[in-house]
């Protein structure tokens, strides 16, 4: 698991020989912030550029252009076993097949009142109910099981405060649904006291970027 708050660079640069080999991984990213030019995008734009300097494909999906309700806790989704199995008829459908057709899911997003934001949390809600068939007749598998899970976060807070409850969410919700947890990357929103990008998060957030591929590739040695 990657350091929490910062990047470790130590750690990368034992690896750093191995930069240019082409590891074949596919991303998800779930960006969960409502503001195309906000916090979340600066760090999330160098980001996905260095994922693409690296050969690295990843698909971003902006939660707040797609249609996904709350769950309504009907409990339906659990008599189907090999499916979501949802009764609601929205986006849900085509934002998990991006998550089942990925290696890495990525959840980007701001800290709303100590956590993610509304659209990614129904996401997470309808994932982690109609993805783990716990709770049917009959007990069956963990869709999402063996992805790994990595998130890219800003908030106001310093970030053991404004994100820690979030860090904990996600590693119970890997846990509980047989994801690997990858780390996060986090950066203080100074709320215009000083502009929020930097190069020092420029090329930390890249870092990340490199850590999580140079990690798959760990796995697979
Ligand atoms: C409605 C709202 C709720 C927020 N709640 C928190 C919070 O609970 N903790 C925190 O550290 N920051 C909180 N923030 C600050 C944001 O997380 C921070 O400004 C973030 O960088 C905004 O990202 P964005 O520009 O991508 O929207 C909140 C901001 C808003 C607008």
């Amino acid at each position: 698991m990657f350091t929490l708050y910062s990047w470790n660079i130590l750690w990368y640069d034992r690896y750093k020989c191995s930069k240019d080999e082409v590891v074949w991984m596919k991303l998800c990213v779930l960006m969960g912030s409502p503001r195309r030019e906000g916090n979340t995008a600066a760090l999330l734009r160098p980001f996905l550029e260095e994922c693409k300097t690296m050969g690295v494909d990843a698909e971003t999906v902006w939660l707040c252009d797609r249609r996904i309700s709350p769950c309504q806790g009907c409990k339906t989704c659990q008599d189907l076993l090999d499916g979501l199995g949802c009764i609601q008829e929205d986006d849900l459908q085509a934002v998990f097949q991006a998550m089942l057709d990925c290696d890495v899911i990525i959840l980007a997003t701001p800290i709303y009142a100590f956590f993610c934001t509304t659209p990614m949390k129904a996401l997470l809600d309808r994932v982690i109910y109609a993805g783990v068939k716990n709770y049917g007749r009959e007990k069956g598998p963990r869709l999402l099981e063996g992805k790994r899970l990595a998130s890219i976060v800003t908030c106001g807070y310093p970030p053991e405060e404004g994100a820690g409850l979030w860090e904990e969410g996600l590693k119970r919700f890997c846990r509980h649904g047989g994801l690997e947890y990858m780390g996060l990357f986090c950066r203080r929103d100074w709320g215009g006291r000083e502009p929020f990008m930097n190069g020092e998060r420029e090329q930390a957030v890249r870092d990340f970027a490199q850590a999580i591929r140079l990690s798959i590739r760990e796995a697979e040695l």
